[in-house]
């Protein structure tokens, strides 16, 4: 146990940097909370380990032999705000590996209803299991488990699905994966255009954390004044040497692109309705607008949408966010397998 570890508030305002020995064991990614525990090589690693992956499990024989890697190992999904595509793909997920589930989805059901503390709940969860993965509506919390469970006699790896509207590391991989997949060369020197909210979206917030392990990338953040992308976010790009710009200006930054990430309003972080103000009308991706950008660029979304891109752009083969969602089953699954050390174990892919 480091000193760091010691007390939470000490711990929680300690930079990142300072504190990733805190979720690494054994040389490996342990805890997986922020975006910044990614450097370049865990990455191309990460990825790799997924297309292998993918692989592997054509065939009933490389499926059985995935199975069987974690199939001692059992896992907890508690997912407390509501979540379609990470829930379901960590599940989907730990079931490629073999690992076996169980699920909380609503603190209702669980004895929080009956005054426990949510920090006592997870330790509970953590005398059946391996591992925790977890979704949580308050920004810290997801990291304040982590440090909870570090100093438990019987430690489990968390694993952030999504923390307030603080980080989203994983959907990070996926899109940087998908990207990755997606343009000649991967991301490196690419233009990359996020959409939308930027002020209180969690996935353009881990998102460009991870730029920092990618050379001559730019971006350029594209939102209503309202919704700009905060300054603990522009101050990181500026400490790596990452331009970006910001504008409102959507039209403009269309031919620039390489990869299009738009988002939706994240209206469940008003207070008292201010978003509904908010014209996002001119943050959306029309069919009109397919003949203004890059032949080889890609349109991405995290989902769930509403109305950023018209349902007409999925015919496009330069929509993306279908195979983006797919892609986040074997990220995740990648991850799960580095973290508890069966990387190395997957068939490599055959050409
Ligand atoms: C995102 C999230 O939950 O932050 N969804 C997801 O995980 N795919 C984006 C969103 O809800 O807008």
């Amino acid at each position: 146990m480091t000193d760091i570890g010691r007390n939470w508030n000490e711990f929680h305002k300690t930079d990142i940097a300072e504190k990733l020995a805190f979720f690494s064991r054994e040389g490996r990614l342990y805890d997986c909370l922020f975006s910044q525990q990614f450097d370049r090589g865990m990455l191309d690693h990460i990825f790799s380990v997924a297309d292998r992956l993918r692989a592997a499990t054509k065939t009933k024989a490389g499926a059985d032999k995935v199975a069987s890697l974690l199939s001692e190992k059992r896992a907890m999904l508690y997912f407390v705000q509501p979540s379609t595509r990470t829930f379901l793909s960590f599940l989907n997920a730990c079931h490629i590996l073999g690992l076996k589930t169980s699920e909380i989805r609503d603190t209702s059901t669980s004895s929080e209803l009956k005054g426990e503390s949510p920090e006592d709940t997870v330790r509970t969860f953590s005398s059946y299991v391996d591992m925790i993965i977890m979704r949580h509506p308050v920004p810290g919390f997801v990291e304040k488990t982590a440090w909870v469970m570090n100093r438990a006699k019987r430690p489990v790896p968390i694993v952030n699905g999504g923390s307030g509207k603080d980080q989203h590391p994983t959907q990070a991989l996926l899109d940087v994966y998908t990207i990755h997949r997606s343009l000649a060369g991967g991301v490196d020197g690419k233009t990359i255009v996020m959409v939308g909210d930027l002020k209180r979206g969690r996935t353009v917030r881990s998102l460009s954390y991870l730029m920092k392990n990618y050379s001559d990338v730019r971006l350029i953040f594209v939102s209503p004044p309202e919704l700009r992308m905060e300054a603990d976010i522009l101050d990181s790009l500026r400490r790596h040497g990452i331009p970006f710009e910001e504008t409102q200006d959507f039209a403009a930054a269309m031919p620039r692109a390489d990869a299009i990430y738009m988002t939706r309003i994240q209206d469940e972080h008003d207070v008292a309705g201010e978003s509904k103000a908010v014209d996002y009308g001119r943050f959306c991706f029309r069919a009109e607008h397919l003949k203004a950008i890059k032949p080889t660029a890609v349109i991405m979304h995290p989902l769930p949408r509403r109305h950023e891109i018209e349902v007409s752009v999925d015919e496009d083969d330069r929509a993306v966010y279908w195979r983006q969602e797919r892609n986040g089953m074997w990220v995740r699954a990648a991850l799960i397998a580095c973290i508890f050390g069966v990387d190395a174990k997957i068939p490599a892919a055959k050409s």
